[in-house]
């Protein structure tokens, strides 16, 4: 992957469209981890000389999209800024549908680079697809095969999976279910996870930042001074636990008493400290802050900017999460990780050890949180670092595909141009 470039000012990513030979490559990016999983592969297609990046913002997320978007030094070439107070599923699937619609027909992309299982993604595949432009599916074949759980991303990623022309699945196991569902292989290429691009990516400015290396690093260096602001505590010697958690069907219920387990270690563990950045969501943040405000060794802190998020899980001793990303980036660094969820589609990391599923049981994760604080030994045997997703070159690999995938689609029939697989799941193993 290349540098960050520093010379594009407002205009964006990809200028004006059908002014080279470059192919257009249009990523739809709405929410913090698609951008953060999308950069790399940005940042890789600036350097091409066949393909051209246009980035299309939908503005689901906004502060916690401005802080990746930032770091990586990305300008949207288009942003619908959707985001308004009280909005839900209706609200975004609908503004990001007609959005899009404007923004395809007005800049006539040759492909549609969607990630992931956010409402964003699905959405920008459908209109994608209404317009019969190809598109191409980054983290596809992720499977709970429960429509449930998580909700709406299950269903998301399987409707994605059903309109996309390239599929691009981090792992052999992901890959295995698309081919079960039907797709054809040949469509299918197993790429790794980009997050791992983007840790790697991040992780390299950490070093150079600590060395005081690089002056280039200056995004770096304010985020981690907004970091030990935001939480001084970070250099004191004492063990913590990092905390994230958003999910939806966790609402309720599940979030009272995973703050009540954190409530009960932070009480049981007083040496330790608890760090938790709260997502920016009104129903998170409700239920966190009325059962874990004021609490002394719980603080309750501002979604950080990647570079020091990495740097957080980096110092944690171990992790507690509901995340999809934070799964995939934590066996890299070697931290243990509960996951608060009953079921994941990231089964490689809790097959190797490293994570564990614990639900949102208030004793289970108290006990669970306990054996990885008392027992050294079982520590020991979940924090052992390696890489199930991927090995830091998914970028090259998907960019690869997607312009053999064009260049192929000009030697052939204009019929099939956006034509999606054939596949619809009929044959198992297929
Ligand atoms: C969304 C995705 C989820 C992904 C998560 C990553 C869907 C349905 N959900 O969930 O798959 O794991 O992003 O974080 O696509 N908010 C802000 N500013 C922000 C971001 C969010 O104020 O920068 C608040 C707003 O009130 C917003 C609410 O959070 O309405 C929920 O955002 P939304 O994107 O609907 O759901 P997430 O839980 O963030
Ligand atoms: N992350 C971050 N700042 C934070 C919390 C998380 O940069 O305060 C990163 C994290 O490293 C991971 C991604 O955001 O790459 C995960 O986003 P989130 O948990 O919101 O979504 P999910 O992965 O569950 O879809």
């Amino acid at each position: 992957m290349s540098g960050v470039h520093t010379d594009r000012g407002s205009r964006g990513e990809g200028g004006v469209v059908g002014d080279d030979d470059r192919r257009t490559v249009l990523f739809v990016v709405g929410t913090r981890p698609e951008a953060i999983k999308l950069a790399p592969v940005i940042l890789a297609a600036r350097d091409r000389t066949d393909l051209k990046p246009f980035v299309l913002s939908t503005g689901q997320h906004r502060e916690m999209l401005a802080q990746v978007f930032g770091l990586f030094e990305i300008v949207p070439d288009e942003d619908l800024a959707i985001m308004k107070p009280g909005q839900d599923l209706f609200d975004v699937t609908s503004s990001v549908l007609l959005g899009m619609r404007d923004v395809i027909r007005k800049h006539r992309p040759d492909v549609i680079v969607v990630q992931g299982d956010t409402t964003s993604c699905f959405v920008g595949a459908l209109a994608a697809f209404y317009e019969g432009v190809p598109v191409a599916h980054v983290e596809a074949g992720l499977r709970t095969y429960d429509l449930a759980a998580p909700f709406p991303e299950e269903a998301n990623r399987q409707l994605a999976s059903r309109i996309a022309t390239i599929h691009f699945p981090p792992t052999e196991g992901s890959a295995t279910h698309l081919r079960d569902e039907g797709i054809d292989p040949g469509r299918i290429t197993v790429t790794g996870n980009t997050v791992i691009d983007a840790l790697l990516w991040v992780r390299d400015r950490l070093s150079s930042a600590a060395s005081g290396a690089d002056a280039e690093n200056d995004l770096v260096t304010r985020g981690l001074s907004a970091l030990h602001t935001a939480w001084p505590q970070i250099e004191s010697d004492r063990p913590y636990v990092l905390i994230t958690g958003h999910r939806r069907e966790n609402f309720g219920g599940g979030f009272e008493s995973l703050c009540q387990a954190i409530a009960d270690l932070a009480g049981a563990y007083p040496d330790w400290n608890f760090v938790y950045p709260v997502h920016l969501n009104p129903r998170v943040q409700e239920p966190v802050k009325r059962i874990l405000g004021g609490i002394a060794n719980v603080s309750l802190i501002v979604p950080q900017d990647y570079a020091p998020f990495v740097r957080l899980m980096d110092g944690a001793r171990f992790i507690l999460t509901d995340s999809g990303g934070v799964q995939e980036e934590a066996p890299s660094l070697g931290k243990p990780v509960l996951v608060m969820r009953e079921k994941t589609e990231r089964p490689e990391a809790v097959e190797a050890g490293t994570v564990r599923l614990v639900g949102t049981d208030r004793q289970t994760i108290v006990a669970e949180a306990k054996r990885l604080i008392e027992d050294a030994d079982h520590y020991a045997a979940m924090a052992h670092a390696h890489n199930p997703y991927g090995d830091g070159r998914a970028s090259e690999r998907i960019l690869d595909a997607i312009a053999a995938h064009l260049a192929g689609e000009s030697n052939g029939s204009p019929a099939d141009r956006g034509k999606p697989d054939s596949g619809t799941g009929a044959t198992a193993g297929g």
